[in-house]
Parts: C-alpha cells; sequence; structure tokens
C-alpha cells in the first residue's frame, strides 16, 4: 500500500523536506523508510549495520531515486549521537522518527544487567537527548517540525517477565504525550505510536515468540497519515483493546493480564 497523494501533499507543504529515521535497518523503520522514499522525500536513515544500510540506500535510490544519507552509529552511546546530530545539523529535518530500540524478556532478577542498561540508554536516554535536539532546532526552520515516538502497547502499565522493557515504553510514551502538548506552540507535532506485536527482527532479538503479529506496513501506514493530525495511535487489535477497552480495569489487574499476555510471549524459555 502506497501513502495517498493527499497525505503527500500535505506532508511535503507542512514540512521540511528532509525524514529522519533512526533504525531503518530492519522492521517499521524500514518499512517507514521505503514508504516515505516512494513518496519522493529525502532521508537520513541509521543503524549499526553498515551493509544494510548501504543496501537500503542503494534500493531506495534504484527504485525511487531517493537521496538518502546513511549514518551508522550506536544510538546507545551518547558520542555517536552527537555525532549523527553534528552530520545533520545543516540539514533542515522535518520529520525526525525516534524509531530505533530493542526489547527484553523473561525473569527480572535473572536479566544480565549490561543489557538492560543499553536498553535504557538506546529507547530512552537517545529518545531524550534527541527530541530536546529537534524541539529547539525544528522551532528555528521555517516550517513545522514533527517528532514521532515509537512507544507500545506495554506502556501502559507494568508488564511482567518484560518489567525493564515495558518502563521504557512507558517513559517513551509519558514522554511524548507531554511534548504533544508543550511543542505545538513552536511549530512542533509530536506523535506517539504504540503498537500491539509486529512481525520485524524485534521478537528474536527481545527472546520473545509472539503471536497475533501486525506486519511492518501495519504499522508504517497509520504513523504517516497521523504525522500532524494526532498525537496518538495505537496499531493493532491488541494495543487497543488494552487501552480503550480496558480503560475502567484497575492497573493491578492490567498488569497481571499482560502478565499473562507476555508469559505466553515468554512460555519457550522455561523449556
Ligand atoms: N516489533 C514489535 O512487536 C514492537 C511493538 C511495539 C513497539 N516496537 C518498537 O518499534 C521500534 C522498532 O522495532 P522493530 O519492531 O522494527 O524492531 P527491529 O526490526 O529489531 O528493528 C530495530 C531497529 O533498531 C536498530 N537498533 C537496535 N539497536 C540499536 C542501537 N544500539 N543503535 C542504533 N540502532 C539500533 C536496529 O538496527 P541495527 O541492528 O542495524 O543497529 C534496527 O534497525 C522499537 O523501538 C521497538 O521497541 C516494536
Amino acid at each position: 500500500m502506497k501513502i495517498s497523494q493527499n497525505t503527500i501533499k500535505r506532508l511535503k507543504s507542512t514540512y521540511e523536506e528532509w525524514v529522519l529515521i533512526t533504525g531503518a535497518t530492519s522492521g517499521i523503520g524500514k518499512e517507514l523508510a521505503i514508504k516515505f522514499g516512494e513518496a519522493g522525500f529525502k532521508l537520513i536513515i541509521t543503524g549499526r549495520r553498515e551493509q544494510e544500510l548501504e543496501n537500503l540506500s542503494t534500493y531506495l535510490f534504484d527504485l525511487f531515486k531517493t537521496e538518502t544519507i546513511p549514518v551508522k552509529g550506536d544510538l546507545s552511546k551518547t558520542e555517536h549521537i552527537h555525532s549523527l546530530l553534528e552530520e545533520i545539523d545543516h540539514l533542515n529535518v522535518g520529520i525526525a522518527i525516534l524509531n530505533a530500540g530493542y526489547g527484553t524478556s523473561g525473569r527480572f532478577a535473572h536479566s544480565d544487567l549490561v543489557r538492560e542498561t543499553n536498553m535504557l540508554d538506546l529507547n530512552c536516554k537517545s529518545v531524550l537527548v534527541m527530541s530536546h535536539y529537534f524541539a529547539n532546532k525544528m522551532k528555528q526552520q521555517p516550517k513545522r517540525g514533527a517528532l514521532v515516538l515509537l512507544s507500545s502497547m506495554v506502556g501502559f502499565q507494568g508488564v511482567p517477565n518484560a518489567a525493564n522493557y515495558a518502563a521504557t515504553k512507558a517513559y517513551v510514551q509519558s514522554l511524548g504525550e507531554a511534548l504533544a502538548h508543550e511543542l505545538k506552540a513552536d511549530g512542533i507535532d509530536v506523535l506517539t505510536a504504540a503498537p500491539g506485536p509486529v512481525n520485524s527482527g524485534f521478537a528474536q532479538r527481545a527472546n520473545m515468540k509472539m503471536d497475533m503479529t501486525l506486519s511492518t506496513e501495519d504499522v508504517a501506514i497509520p504513523i504517516i497519515n497521523a504525522i500532524g493530525k494526532k498525537s496518538r495511535i495505537l496499531p493493532g487489535f491488541l494495543t487497543k483493546f488494552l487501552v480503550y477497552n480496558l480503560r475502567m480495569t484497575p492497573r493491578w489487574a492490567k498488569v497481571l493480564i499482560m502478565g499473562k499476555v507476555m508469559g505466553g510471549f515468554t512460555k519457550h524459555q522455561l523449556n
């Protein structure tokens, strides 16, 4: 499915011409890069895997003549975030999609603390540093700016067996909701996208076996359509069910429900 011509026209007339997508080497980020490339935007794409970045740049150029700047870097490292921001500082980024992230799962007490703190640095600290940069940069640009933050259905309550991952996404969700209000007057639209399970590289990295997964397109298209129109989207049945149908359910009960869901995603770890 393509982005509609109306949406392309709206986004191009509202925002500056460059789109930044962090974590574009696979999954949701890669899908977003393809959709924006097809729609004629200029792209800055990031990831740690240089070859994947090169392959995507070549693919986008061959198919759509997309102008792409690939930037290799590990965004859990502050110095890599700063070198990315220095490299693109001369460009007017209209839409910044802070998508790079990963999850962990299993019993918290048995987890690898280095991997857990690294996840906190990537999922939260990099989003904080980059949001702060764009909150200041975009307000000086002639056109509006948009920030898109990737939250998750796990970000609305505690989640046993993915305690730290869910906490990182609660941070992202909360930050995005507040910034959507605060930055509007500065000409910056903020969108949080909180998908349910998605078929991407995520599950393997997180050691989860997820069912009822969405395709990356099921997430990318609603994100693009919602930029500048909404401040939150919940792609997928599961996340809508949790947020809307269970809105009167006490938080402790939601923790139990999500514990059951995550228990299903991680039961292979007990074998
Ligand atoms: N899949 C789901 O079920 C789901 C549901 C809700 C929310 N989300 C969120 O959606 C976002 C995208 O996930 P996805 O499903 O597309 O997963 P994915 O296919 O694993 O993609 C993750 C992307 O993040 C990049 N990345 C990982 N670690 C990085 C690091 N240290 N520095 C820089 N880039 C890094 C990866 O690139 P390199 O490996 O090349 O670095 C990759 O491009 C994440 O924030 C995730 O939490 C996913």
